[in-house]
């Protein structure tokens, strides 16, 4: 059996958010999720979730071919630089910025990209749809990399930070206040619970308690992307899991979710945040900050 849910015998238009705690036992129904048993590291399964500790490139061989419904994924952008505002920026040091997000970004290549581009056109079934967030000066590589996978129907969405962080407002009154995706679909008929929609999507950078990763995105905006294009019960996948935003609003969407990530601490931190284990996601949270506190200390 496919990992993926019964959501062609459900209407469009009815995906609307529920709260499904997951069970704590670690069992998996069969199908894909079963797959998990050659996985190296640590990681966490229950009937309605498999999240690994590992690369994506050992990760997702293991995911069968045409078993999920919707890709939803943040790999690193491959930006990270020097700003020259990581301490204070206009007298402020709120407004501080660092484009350095570390190793888990430079070590990421534009080929490793196309290469999990073409795993995920693998494990989406046809008509699922892939979304990946990208730098939006990168998108034509991109959309090459999605369409020479055999992807079609790439559009754009955006998020629209209602908070955006202020860069150097006295050289230049613009923000910082958009992010980009290119959205594309395996042939066949794609989900998407929404008509005549813009694409763009308007939510905060979130700040909560349970935020962890330099990039962590809104749930917000996963729970409503997730609610657009796939059903109750679909599979999700996300193999950039990063602070386990995806898995998270998955769940809270009543879908079910394979990812991966590769960092310990950041997969720790994702498999205490799916679990509601807030004292699993501060421990998690420490360790991050200990081990950025060692790395800055050594390059001192
Ligand atoms: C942009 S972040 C994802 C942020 C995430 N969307 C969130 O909301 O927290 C990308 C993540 O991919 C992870 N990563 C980098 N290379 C990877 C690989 N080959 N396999 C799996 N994860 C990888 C990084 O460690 C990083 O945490």
């Amino acid at each position: 059996m496919p990992l993926s849910g019964s959501r062609r015998q459900k209407a469009r238009g009815q995906g609307a958010s529920k709260v499904r705690p997951l069970p704590k036992k670690r069992v998996c129904a069969p199908g894909a999720l079963e797959a998990a048993d050659a996985a190296s590291g640590e990681q966490l399964r229950t009937s309605d979730c498999w999240i690994a500790n590992e690369s994506c490139f050992s990760f997702l061989p293991k995911v069968p071919k045409a078993s999920v419904d919707l890709v939803l994924t943040d790999p690193p952008y491959v930006i990270s630089r020097q700003t020259g505002f990581e301490s204070c920026v206009n007298g402020e040091s709120r407004f501080a910025v660092s484009m350095d997000f570390g190793e888990w970004d430079r070590a990421f290549t534009e080929d490793d990209l196309k290469r999990s581009i073409r795993e995920f056109y693998r494990v989406l079934r046809p008509g699922g749809t892939c979304v990946v967030w990208f730098d939006l000066w990168k998108l034509t590589p991109l959309k090459a990399a999605l369409e020479d996978a055999g992807f079609k129907q790439c559009r754009l969405i955006e998020w629209i930070k209602t908070n955006p962080v202020p860069l150097n407002s006295k050289r230049n009154y613009l923000t910082n206040a958009r992010e980009v995706a290119v959205l594309a679909v395996k042939g066949g008929s794609p989900t998407f619970n929404a008509e005549y929609h813009d694409g763009v999507y308007r939510h905060p950078i979130y700040q909560g308690q349970d935020r962890c990763h330099p990039t962590q995105k809104p749930t917000a905006l996963f729970k409503e992307l997730i609610e657009v294009h796939s059903e109750p019960d679909d599979v999700v996948l996300d193999a950039f899991l990063g602070g386990g935003t995806t898995a998270h609003a998955a769940r809270d969407t009543g879908r079910k979710f394979a990812g991966c990530e590769r960092d310990p601490l950041y997969y720790r931190f994702s498999a205490a945040r799916v679990l509601g284990d807030h004292e699993g996601m501060s421990a998690a949270k420490t360790a991050v900050k200990e081990a950025a506190a060692r790395r800055k200390e050594a390059a001192a």
